[in-house]
């Protein structure tokens, strides 16, 4: 299967067999796809978790919506993006390039003062949009991995960010649920599964100049 025809199988799924989970070595390899995702000057200003526990879903179920993936997906990831970045964010990713890329660091200091400084002239909230932006990424590479792995998945904002903030103590840590996914099986009994995808045609969604 090519990858068009993999985003033609994958659909939102509405409804997840919940007897059916994903292999510890399949989420291994969707924890890779996330890993690699692009990110604004590669500094990757969020955590990902992947919950599993019952009684945490069953709790954040009711702050999504009453979405019924919650709970019967075999795993809920919530993508969390940092409310607060700063030159410690910079500076850990400028030692993680030098070690990798064995490189000295001071010749990376140039390159970090520029990143501190664009990063600095923003306000607290385009800071939040932009660090938030960054997560719907690594969602992206993440629905298309399960799709190429045949896993199913739905992508969800259909969720009160700040409740899940509290219940997963997100902001303890400087994190904020941005989106989340549920990945695992569809059920037998989604029907949706069935309908053909709505799109605009190529000639409404783009245009050459
Ligand atoms: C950012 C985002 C948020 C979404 N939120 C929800 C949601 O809360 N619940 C849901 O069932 N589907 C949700 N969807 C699924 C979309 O409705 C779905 O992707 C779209 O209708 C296209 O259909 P398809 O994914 O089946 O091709 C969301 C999709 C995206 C990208």
């Amino acid at each position: 299967m090519n990858y068009i025809e993999n985003l033609k199988w994958r659909y939102a799924t509405k409804k997840f067999d919940s007897s059916k989970k994903i292999s510890s070595e399949n989420l291994e390899k969707l924890k890779e796809a996330i890993q690699l995702s692009v990110s604004s000057y590669g500094l990757q200003l969020y955590k990902v978790i992947i919950v599993e526990n019952s009684t945490l879903r069953e709790k954040l179920k009711s702050v999504s919506w009453g979405q019924d993936q919650i709970t019967e997906a075999s795993h809920l990831v919530v993508f969390c993006n940092y409310t607060n970045v700063k030159d410690k964010h910079v500076d850990n990713f400028l030692n993680k390039t030098a070690k990798t890329q064995d490189m000295e660091i001071k010749n990376l200091s140039v390159y970090g003062d520029f990143m501190k400084g664009k990063i600095n002239e923003m306000t607290k909230s385009e800071s939040f949009n932009w660090t938030s932006r960054q997560t719907y990424l690594a969602l992206g590479n993440l629905l298309s991995a399960c799709a190429e792995l045949k896993i199913d998945s739905c992508p969800m904002e259909g969720f009160e960010a700040e409740k899940y903030n509290d219940i997963l103590g997100l902001s303890e840590q400087g994190l904020n649920a941005a989106v989340i996914a549920t990945i695992g099986y569809r059920s037998n009994e989604d029907h949706t599964q069935n309908r053909p995808k709505v799109r605009k045609s190529l000639n409404e969604l783009f245009e050459v100049l």
